[in-house]
């Protein structure tokens, strides 16, 4: 089954792909925190995203259809994905809906989380994320262990760099400008499941769960 997690920055989209992964019997495929990963072992990949990263921009959508190209071609994920910032762009959509059903593949459904922008810049200015796992936190709502590390693997969290207040305006307008038309082009092809993204963490997960009838 391939699912699509969908909504702006700070959404909560990482935080519930875990668990939503997890019941649908499938990986969690986050374009952000595999750019993120080839940041940290510094390949040329790497260098090139942090440049677009860094800005609140996109990386170029040939770049990021390779990366999942080659992802998708993992034995564990042939039968389905969790999608979590992937597709992000109306020319990254079409790509992936010609690239799945060239066997025969679809999307299933859309989660959309829907969150204002002002609880957005809140989240993400005091959203921490481990620099082992990816894992995330946030210094109020879900804070990390009692000396800062990692509860799920004990490594140093940090704050990302695009997460101040300046380039989340950008991510932002980014989200607007290109990711969420996707939405349109979507809305006569697969159920959009438009989910209320703020509240208790568990709370959404149980709406998540409801509105898949998981
Ligand atoms: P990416 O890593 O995908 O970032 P994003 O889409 O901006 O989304 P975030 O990860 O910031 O938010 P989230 O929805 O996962 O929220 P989270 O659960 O962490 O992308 C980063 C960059 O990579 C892009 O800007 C781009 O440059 C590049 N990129 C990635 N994919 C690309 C693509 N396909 N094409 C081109 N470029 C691409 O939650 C946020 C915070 O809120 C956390 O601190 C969390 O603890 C807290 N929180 C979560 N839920 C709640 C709740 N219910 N109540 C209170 N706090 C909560
Ligand atoms: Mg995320
Ligand atoms: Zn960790």
């Amino acid at each position: 089954m391939f699912v699509l997690l969908f909504g702006p920055p700070g959404s909560g989209k990482g935080t519930q792909a875990a668990a939503l992964a997890s019941r649908l019997g499938v990986p969690h495929v986050a374009t952000g925190d595999i750019f993120r990963k080839h940041l940290r072992e510094g390949t040329d990949l790497g260098k090139l995203a942090r440049s677009y990263m860094d800005r609140g921009q996109l990386v170029p959508d040939l770049v990021t259809c390779d990366l999942v190209a080659s992802r998708l071609g993992e034995p564990d994920a042939l039968g389905g994905v969790l999608f979590d910032g992937f597709p992000r762009s109306v020319p990254q959509l079409y790509w992936l809906i010609g690239h799945l059903g060239a066997t025969g593949r679809k999307l299933a459904a859309v989660v959309n989380l829907k969150v204002d922008d002002g609880i957005i810049l809140g989240r993400i200015t005091g959203r921490r994320t481990c620099t082992n796992c990816g894992a995330t936190y946030h210094v109020v709502s879900a804070p990390p262990g009692a000396d800062g590390s990692c509860t799920r693997c004990g490594a140093a969290v940090v704050q990302r760099k695009d997460d101040t207040e300046a380039v989340v305006r950008d991510r932002l307008e980014a989200y607007a400008a290109q990711t969420f038309p996707c939405l349109d082009q979507l809305r006569d092809r697969t159920p959009i499941h438009d989910v209320d993204g703020v509240g208790g963490i568990d709370e959404i997960k149980g709406r998540i769960f409801t509105a898949l009838a998981l």
